[in-house]
């Protein structure tokens, strides 16, 4: 029982590990012994964090646009000629865009639409041989989709996409555990509250705001590195090999 949380010798995939809550579920695996593919568009800052989790361990860039699956395929072939198989996929690049409903354009709905849902389909359709070669009944293959607290309730704000699309990140999360759980793949989501990031940093740089976000977390803080990589690490480990279909809430306690 003492290894129930122990991922060392894994291979991992991470969409938009360059940064946020990609990074940190990224430095978690990279501590503990997995070998983790990190994806974004921008080379840059993507090379640096690779760079940055190579002094603990070992992580590759892949820069590569998800938004679209000629994007993926490369990231799968680029994968496929140094791997033979992955044990774990997360499923974690998106974005918002926030505008009232009169003028919401169709263009920022395709986008966040695109990377937020469509490339969770179309990135695990594309893993699936990867994942399916060492997956096992005792030691099944993960795929972690990040959803968000915004896809259960309205979250106050004019993000209809985000929003849409994380409530379909959450149903997708259930269909695919059904489906692929005879392949012995395992889809489990992670429903984030406030995590401090680049998409947020329009709440962190506004202290007023920041605090009124703040003080309607029951824990009082906003999310962590420790807090996201320990649920990642739950969800990839022996420890949760029969939890399967379900989005795992963590807010500090938010929308309970
Ligand atoms: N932070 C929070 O409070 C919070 C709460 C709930 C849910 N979430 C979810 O957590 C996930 C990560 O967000 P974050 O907060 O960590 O934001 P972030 O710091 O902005 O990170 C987003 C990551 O996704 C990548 N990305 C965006 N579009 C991409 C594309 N088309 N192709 C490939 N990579 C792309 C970004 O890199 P490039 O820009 O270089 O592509 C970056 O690595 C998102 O799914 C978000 O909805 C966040």
């Amino acid at each position: 029982m003492k290894n129930l949380f122990d991922i060392s010798g894994k291979t991992a995939i991470v969409t938009g590990g360059s940064s946020g809550i990609g990074a940190m579920i990224a430095q978690g695996f990279v501590e503990n012994g997995v070998k983790t593919y990190i994806c974004a568009r921008k080379p840059g800052p993507l090379m640096a964090k690779a760079e940055e989790l190579s002094k603990l361990g070992e992580c590759v860039a892949i820069p590569a646009d998800l938004s679209t699956v000629e994007g993926i395929e490369k990231v799968v072939a680029e994968v496929s000629a140094k791997e033979d198989h992955i044990d774990i996929l997360i499923n974690n690049a998106g974005a918002n865009w926030a505008e009232p409903i009169d003028t919401f354009p169709e263009a920022a709905w395709d986008k966040v639409m695109n990377i937020n849902i469509k490339s969770i389909f179309f990135m695990t359709q594309k893993c699936l041989p990867l994942l399916r070669k060492n997956a096992t009944a005792e030691d099944p293959a993960r795929v972690i989709n990040t959803a968000s607290v915004h896809g259960f309730e309205n979250p106050g704000l004019p993000t209809y996409a985000y929003s849409a699309s994380k409530s379909g990140v959450i149903h997708l999360t259930k269909h695919l555990a059904t489906d692929l759980a005879s392949s012995h793949i395992n889809v489990n989501g992670i429903a984030p509250g406030y995590f401090v990031s680049k998409m947020t940093a329009g709440i962190a740089s506004d202290k007023a705001f920041e605090q009124e976000v703040i003080s309607r977390i029951p824990r009082g803080r906003p999310g962590d590195m420790e807090d996201m990589a320990g649920t990642a690490i739950y969800l990839v480990s022996r420890a949760s090999a029969w939890l399967d279909g379900h989005t795992i809430v963590l807010d500090g306690g938010q929308i309970a």
